[in-house]
């Protein structure tokens, strides 16, 4: 017994030393601590996911500009879509703007993307409705609720209200009108990437085309600015 108390002191005093050496290297190595910082960083902004904590992650993932632009005029027609509906706009602004999280790095293999987009939101704990709208907007699932049609069919539309922008000589989004955007809606040449098809599913949400792009063109006119329209 004595001998085994013996054992439990030394293993004690060797494991204090052990630890305060251990403690003392990471506090002297810059790097270590740096990257311990971040670690928290990370938990802390998952944990919390506001606009600004969304909008952190979203930069860290997405380094195209243009890109980065589209989740912004998403977000602006979902929190549009949200007013009209009278559903919750925080959710559906954040299913907008994180929708494409996962678009750079699903580059070379794009059949997932959507699939780690979703699986990286879940383990944030963000609202289940959001992770199955994005794993709907990239066809991974078939649209069921309101949000899931809205993310799927204004993700092109901003597509094509850009390009209309563009086409368009004061080149500005604030000069653009529904009747303009409808008239490029029916040149099918005109922005091709843009799915027309996708785009006229908003009549699952009950709205014609026309009230559709006037409500997503209203939502990307108020941060024109941010756009650079
Ligand atoms: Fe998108």
């Amino acid at each position: 017994m004595l001998f085994n108390f013996r054992l439990y002191i030394i293993y004690y005093v060797n494991l204090t030393i052990l630890m305060n050496k251990l403690l003392n290297d990471i506090m002297s190595n810059d790097l270590i601590l740096e990257l311990i910082l971040d670690f928290f960083t990370k938990i802390y902004i998952i944990y919390s996911m506001t606009r600004e904590n969304a909008l952190k992650l979203l930069r860290e993932k997405l380094k195209n500009k243009n890109l980065f632009k589209h989740c912004l005029a998403t977000e602006a027609c979902l929190k549009e879509l949200a007013e009209r509906f009278e559903a919750d706009k925080d959710t559906w602004a954040l299913a907008g703007l994180l929708h494409d999280i996962d678009y750079e790095e699903t580059n070379a293999d794009p059949i997932r993307h959507g699939l780690v987009g979703a699986e990286y939101l879940e383990k944030t704990g963000l609202d289940s409705t959001i992770v199955t709208a994005v794993k709907v907007h990239s066809g991974h699932l078939p649209a069921e609720s309101k949000l899931d049609w809205a993310l799927f069919s204004a993700d092109p539309l901003t597509g094509l209200i850009v390009a209309s922008a563009l086409m368009h000589p004061d080149k500005s989004l604030k000069s653009l009108n529904t009747d303009f955007v409808l008239r490029r809606f029916k040149e099918k040449r005109f922005a091709a990437g843009a799915n027309r098809e996708q785009i006229s599913t908003c009549k699952n949400l009950g709205l014609e085309l026309n009230e559709f792009i006037e409500i997503c063109l209203r939502g990307m006119q108020k941060i024109s600015e941010e756009l650079g329209l």
